[in-house]
């Protein structure tokens, strides 16, 4: 057992880790962990041109993201580069038990859970994952279709194949839709979190009380593409406080929320110093509530935006 998975563990409860030199992982309830800061194989990582030719680019920023610690791989099928993921968790040379693997499915029409799994095990060069997520819940036409999912994606869990399932993108209307069949609840819901998207109506504590943990994928957007905005101020002055870049702030405001955070780079210097130094500050509750309150002043969503009227802050 490693340093990263010995000490206290933060779990769905939205507790902030404890101050630790290293990074923590997340306790599922399920009883498996997930590192708290993960690497992403979509947005800018995500495959264009040609798609049956491997992508040398997407494999050496990967493994450059391996090479600096970052064990948690977040891929989805709809990213089209999971064999790329694949090629660099076998040229990485890392034991695969030490690496956290997620993949995604896009449920697309008629084909089965099953179908889409066994594809992006192939593809990725492994006999299990940690994490399998249906990546949406909006090409469901009915209450029954996402419960019928749910239940193939039980069946992948009990097969060892998936060591843990959950969702990305449910609202809570969705959620509640699955917990009322399912054996297995989901064990996390990854969907975009930031300052400017805090999901009013109280999904975060819906989450909470399920025992459902977060993932925020896009953690970086105040300071990327919604900057400016009235989180600027408060960003700049906890960064100054602690030696620290905003980003790096973005960063911990999750994880101090009991969040995991998705993010991604290219830039090596840039993953080295997430690594160095986020473990080494910690916000205190007054300076996550500074940020959330001052966030509050600005709305941005930047992914599905065809599902939400543009003021729509669930
Ligand atoms: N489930 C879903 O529907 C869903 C949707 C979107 C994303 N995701 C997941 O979440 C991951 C992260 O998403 P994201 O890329 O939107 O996350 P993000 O963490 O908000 O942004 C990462 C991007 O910000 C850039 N960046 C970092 N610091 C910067 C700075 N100081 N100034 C300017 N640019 C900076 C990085 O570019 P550099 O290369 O220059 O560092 C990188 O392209 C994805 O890869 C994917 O795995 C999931």
């Amino acid at each position: 057992m490693n340093s990263e998975t010995s000490a206290f563990k933060a779990d769905a409860s939205g507790t902030a880790p404890k101050q630790s030199d290293y990074l923590p992982n997340l306790k599922f309830s399920d009883g498996n962990e997930i590192p708290m800061l993960g690497y992403g194989l979509g947005t800018a990582m995500s495959k264009r041109g040609n798609k049956d030719a491997l992508d040398e680019k997407i494999i050496n920023d990967t493994l450059t993201a391996i090479k600096n610690g970052y064990y948690h791989l977040d891929g989805a099928e709809s990213y089209g580069n999971e064999a790329e993921l694949g090629a660099a968790i076998s040229r990485s040379g890392i034991d695969r038990s030490k690496l956290f693997i997620t993949t995604k499915t896009s449920c697309r029409p008629g084909e089965t859970i099953e179908t889409a799994f066994s594809r992006s095990l192939s593809k990725l060069g492994v006999d299990y994952v940690d994490l399998y997520l249906i990546h949406s819940p909006f090409w469901a036409s009915s209450p029954a279709e996402l419960q019928q999912k749910w239940a193939e994606m039980e069946a992948l869990k009990e097969s060892g194949r998936a060591r843990s399932i959950g969702v990305s993108n449910f609202l809570r209307e969705h959620l509640e839709t699955v917990l009322q069949t399912a054996r297995h609840p989901p064990v996390v819901n990854q969907i975009e979190y930031h300052p400017y998207l805090q999901h009013a109506g109280g999904l975060l504590d819906f989450h909470r009380e399920r025992g459902i943990a977060v993932e925020a994928y896009s953690p970086l957007t105040a300071v990327t593409k919604a900057a400016p905005g009235p989180v600027d101020a408060v960003y700049e002055r906890v960064a100054k406080k602690y030696g620290v870049t905003p980003g790096e702030v973005a960063l911990r405001w999750c994880l101090d929320q009991g969040i995991v955070a998705v993010t991604t780079s290219s830039n090596e210097q840039r993953l080295q110093e997430w690594r160095q130094r986020l473990p080494l500050f910690k916000l205190t509750p007054k300076e996550v509530g500074e940020i959330a309150e001052a966030g509050l002043g600005k709305h941005f969503r930047g992914f599905w935006n065809n599902q939400f009227k543009e003021d729509d802050r669930r």
